[in-house]
């Protein structure tokens, strides 16, 4: 369960890695990890306390996908988009996935039941598509594996 944007438990977070060269992207971590996203309050406090530019955080932020601006739901599919699962139709399961779910890139349904995102190589070209669900890898990614992982989250 994340814990609601608290200010003071966020400061504690910065100043835990004071004595740290480079400090940004283990903050981020620390701070996802708590609250379940990087909020925009989280940039704000970050920039101010390590003398740097909301411009420049929201950039690192941004630049990684792991990084959220909001809570993701009570699952997580993140489909892979690199080269290997497209040549094996994964645009199309893709598509399919995201009609099932009623979600574009990145967002989650309604319901909160699971949140969509998308990753380039999962390191299962092999069996391409690929997927991971909650850190489970799901490979050869049909209409048949979908109802499975639809199942599974709940829809
Ligand atoms: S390209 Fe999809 S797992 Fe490597």
């Amino acid at each position: 369960m994340n814990a609601a944007w608290n200010e003071a438990q966020a400061l504690e977070i910065v100043r835990r890695h004071d004595d740290r060269e480079g400090p940004l992207l283990p903050i981020l971590h620390d701070i996802q990890a708590t609250f379940g996203c990087v909020p925009i309050e989280a940039i704000r406090l970050i920039a101010g306390e390590l003398n740097l530019t909301r411009a420049e955080v929201h950039g690192v932020v941004s630049f990684y996908h792991d990084f959220r601006d909001r809570p993701a739901g009570r699952h997580v599919l993140k489909l892979c988009r690199a080269e290997a699962c497209q040549s094996m139709n994964g645009e199309a399961v893709a598509q399919q996935v995201l009609e099932r779910f009623g979600v574009g890139w990145g967002e989650t349904a309604p319901d909160g039941s699971v949140t969509v995102e998308a990753v380039y190589c999962l390191g299962l070209c092999a069996c391409a598509p690929s997927a991971m669900l909650d850190d489970e890898p799901r490979a050869r990614l049909d209409p048949t594996v979908i109802e499975e992982i639809a199942r599974e989250v709940g829809r």
